[in-house]
């Protein structure tokens, strides 16, 4: 795709900046009350991918239909772009609403409407003149690449066909915000990868931000650059997508990061460890876009009077950086050993020590 097209044809209606002031939201059923949200502080950056995981039930959902006042907060107070959403007059958070498009999981199709009419629907009702209809939607079907669609029905396109389809009608009315809930959970593998590069050129090339809830790691990795996880109403960690995978803090995120970077020693290996008779210790090492990874571990087998052996090792790529993740054994006398973690530390390769039994880390050093 040609980085000319020129689907930002409506002026910018407000930057995409969302702030959650202290919000929580109670539902009240004849049965019980569900606390949905509990004391949420967000703020998502204009530019931002906002990624927000969590288990079924754990309340993306409604945070995100918070955005577009969807579902309005029992306490507390969600600003869009320094207007509280839920303050505006009736006109006002409608054009609001122009500014915020949303996708969903099931893509939400008019199946009785050609690809092109369910992406013309949101001028439509906006009574916008047809010639220009006509030429904004072509300019969001050549985005997604689905010009060759325009006259097919949903019922004839693949699910992923069908998401630029959602995504093409979210586009429609230039907005600054996107949701997505769950937008590629529907998608095999190699679909749902192609649609997260078509929101990345979203985010980078119209300049959108976007907020996407998920409940799997492998999405936040390959385009949130922040990221929040929610437990049970409440936001329990929030960071760079960088520092939340390379050391992540609460016990959920570790598992959800596990299930990306499986940082555990390999049985097998274990009780070739155990058999070793000198003085040892169990590193996890974090090389943050550092090539140097070998010849960290390199130099301290030279200077120091120390052996390792590598237990486990994992590069990946997280916001354009390389994060390096190695357990090591490290053999020699502590106090070699100790010239060794210095020596990392001096390198900036931050470590950690760890149990070899329930991979649960003793102590953490460098962050
Ligand atoms: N309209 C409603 N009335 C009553 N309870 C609700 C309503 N909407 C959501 N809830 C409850 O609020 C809690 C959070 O729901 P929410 O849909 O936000 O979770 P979620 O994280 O999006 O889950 P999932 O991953 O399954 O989509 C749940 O306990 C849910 O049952
Ligand atoms: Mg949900």
């Amino acid at each position: 795709m040609s980085e000319t097209t020129d689907v930002k044809t409506v002026s910018d209606q407000g930057s995409g900046n969302i702030v959650f002031q202290n919000v929580s939201k109670t539902f009240r059923t004849p049965q019980k009350d569900v606390e949905a949200l509990k004391d949420v502080d967000l703020t998502i950056e204009s530019g931002d991918i906002f990624g927000i995981i969590g288990f079924s039930g754990a309340g993306k959902s409604t945070l995100l239909r918070m955005i577009n006042a969807l579902e309005k907060p029992s306490q507390g107070k969600v600003l869009v772009d320094g207007e509280d959403i839920n303050a505006l007059s009736a006109a006002a958070l409608r054009k609001k609403r122009k500014n915020i498009g949303m996708i969903f999981q099931q893509f939400q199709l008019l199946e009785s409407k050609t690809v092109y009419a369910n992406v013309a629907l949101p001028l439509k009702l906006n009574r916008v003149p047809e010639e220009q209809i006509r030429r904004r939607v072509e300019e969001v079907l050549e985005f997604v690449e689905l010009t060759d669609k325009k006259n097919d029905y949903p019922s004839k396109l693949s699910g992923g066909q069908k998401q630029r389809v959602g995504i093409a009608r979210a586009l429609v009315s230039n907005p600054s915000i996107l949701l997505s809930d769950e937008s590629t959970s529907a998608l095999d593998p190699k679909t749902t990868n192609a649609i997260l590069q078509l929101l990345k050129r979203v985010n980078r090339e119209l300049h959108i931000t976007i907020v996407l809830i998920t409940h799997e790691m492998h999405v936040i990795q390959s385009i949130c650059n922040r990221v929040a996880v929610m437990e049970d109403g409440r936001i329990v960690e929030q960071g760079s997508a960088l520092d939340v995978f390379s050391a992540p803090v609460q016990q959920i995120t570790k598992n959800f990061v596990r299930t990306v970077i499986n940082d555990s020693v390999p049985g097998l290996l274990v009780e070739g460890i155990r058999r070793e008779t000198r003085n040892y210790r169990i590193l996890r090492l974090k090389f943050l876009d550092t090539e140097t990874t070998e010849s960290v571990l390199a130099a301290v087998n030279k200077k120091f009077d120390v052996e390792t052996n590598i237990l486990f090792a994992n590069i990946s790529e997280i916001q354009e950086k390389i994060l390096g993740i190695i357990i090591i054994q490290i053999i020699g006398s502590d106090e070699e050993i100790r010239k060794g973690l210095a020596y990392f530390e001096a390198s900036r390769v931050g470590w950690q020590e760890i149990d070899l039994e329930d991979n649960v880390q003793k102590k953490e050093v460098i962050a």
